[in-house]
């Protein structure tokens, strides 16, 4: 007898209703690691309740930190006693954001010790762009044993150029430029709201950071940050863009609501162009209303403002049902169509040739047992099984939880057919 937990969808429902968005999960578990830099109690609000915020709170607690959850989705966080600086919790090692407790602890004790960060596969995740940032800072850095290592006498100011636009690298240095000795400067920094996010956080608590959002971002080295202020979390833009596109793969009607429109731009941009869906937008919202099938586009994605990489799985699995032919190249990771064979099974027709996904679209999808093997790409598995004609079975919905707070319950509320079967 199969007992793993499993998502059982019977599709073909058009979802109908109201969503609201929660606070995005790549600015949240950045903003947890940055209290750490905080000498005094920060309340962070809009938080998202997924596994990979409750893994970095307990972190927190572990290195010192008073954690006190005031509600689902509040919590407070005193970092004015930090009594380690080695983060060796194994559970670190599945999420990706674990890198940003080495910028923080870097910056608060001069020192860190953190266990290599996992995350999802999509091939190569090289952290060379933070070592360099680190290292131009006046750090020893090093990835060996299965942890980074970093440590500095004193962190001094510098000039940073990164070659490869990275996420990750430019939230993590400035992360440890915040308290360094004067002025730190990164060039070709990545613009995502999630580090205008983490700029706009560090600064209420009394750094000095100019030009997050454009990619020459500068620090300005200050003494210490004190607490006592309240942050929101930005909204998800991913979430959002998720629930976007099942407007349109179920030709349904969604508002999806407490977001940022203007970070949705290339995505509405997209969906129009497919000319399955109207859009009508308002100050915090924007109601997808599926009318057609959709044609195939050509999708390219890349760092923000462009199409999100973490979007594309889920725009596959629109247009695997497109009338014609739809092409998405993935411009940020090397590996990142995995979940591809599992459409397969749902009778999609999609060719991947390197980093590019040829998608001819079909007439229906049909429900299959079928495997998630990242967060987003459990997403698009989702999606298609809710458009597609009979059952769909999704299993691995660890994925899901690390990024999705309640997702199944919210396509619930909107109509869709879906149950989570526990072991
Ligand atoms: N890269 C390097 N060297 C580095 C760092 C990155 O070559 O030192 C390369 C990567 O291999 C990749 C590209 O630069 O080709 C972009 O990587 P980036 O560093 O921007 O990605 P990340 O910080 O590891 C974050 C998100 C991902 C999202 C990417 C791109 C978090 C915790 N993760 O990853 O989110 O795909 O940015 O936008 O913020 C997700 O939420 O599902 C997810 C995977």
């Amino acid at each position: 007898m199969n007992t793993e937990e499993k998502l059982v969808i019977n599709g073909g429902r058009r979802l109908k209703g109201e969503v609201n968005i929660h606070g995005s999960k790549n600015a949240a578990v950045a903003l947890v690691a940055a209290a750490l830099l905080v000498e005094g109690p920060v309340t962070i609000e809009n938080l998202p309740g997924i596994t990979d915020v409750e893994i970095l709170l307990n972190v927190i607690e572990e290195l010192g930190g008073e954690v006190v959850r005031l509600s689902h989705d509040m919590v407070r966080i005193d970092c004015s006693r930090i009594t380690k600086s080695k983060a060796d919790n194994y559970d670190l090692s599945r999420i990706r954001a674990s890198y940003y407790l080495v910028g923080s602890l870097l910056g608060r004790k001069g020192s860190a010790e953190v266990i290599f960060p996992g995350g999802c596969n999509f091939g190569p995740r090289p952290i060379d762009q933070h070592k360099k940032g680190f290292e131009a800072l006046g750090a020893q850095f090093e990835a060996t044993g299965g942890f980074i290592t970093a440590k500095a006498r004193k962190l001094t100011g510098c000039q940073v150029y990164f070659d490869k636009i990275s996420v990750g690298a430019t939230i993590n240095v400035l992360l440890a430029a915040t308290l360094a000795d004067g002025l730190t400067t990164i060039e070709n920094a990545a613009r995502e709201p999630h580090i205008v996010d983490v700029a706009n956080f560090l600064n209420m608590m009394g750094a000095d950071i100019k030009g997050a959002g454009t990619n020459v971002i500068r620090i300005r080295g200050v003494d210490k940050l004190a607490g006592g202020k309240t942050y929101s979390v930005v909204p998800d833009m991913i979430e959002a863009g998720t629930f976007m596109i099942a407007a349109a793969v179920t030709r349904g009607t969604i508002t999806v609501k407490n977001i940022i429109p203007e970070h949705m731009e290339s995505l509405t941009v997209k969906l129009n162009e497919t000319g399955s869906v109207d859009i009508e937008e308002g100050d915090d919202w924007i109601r997808v209303k599926g009318i057609r099938r959709p044609k195939g586009v050509l999708v390219q994605t890349m760092e923000y403002p462009g199409f999100p990489t973490d979007l594309q799985p889920q725009m596959v699995s629109l247009l695997s049902i497109a009338d014609g032919h739809g092409t998405i190249t993935e411009g940020v990771w090397d590996n990142r169509f995995q979940y591809v064979e599992q459409l397969l099974q749902m009778g999609a027709n999609i060719r991947v040739e390197g980093r590019t996904a040829l998608i001819t679209g079909v007439g229906k999808l049909i429900g299959a047992p079928i495997r998630a093997m990242d967060l987003r790409a459990a997403a698009s598995l989702i999606l298609a099984g809710l458009a597609a004609e009979g059952t769909t079975t999704v299993y691995n919905l660890e994925y899901l939880d690390r990024g999705y707070e309640g997702f199944i319950q919210k396509l619930a509320e909107l109509g869709a057919d879906i149950k989570r079967i526990g072991v």
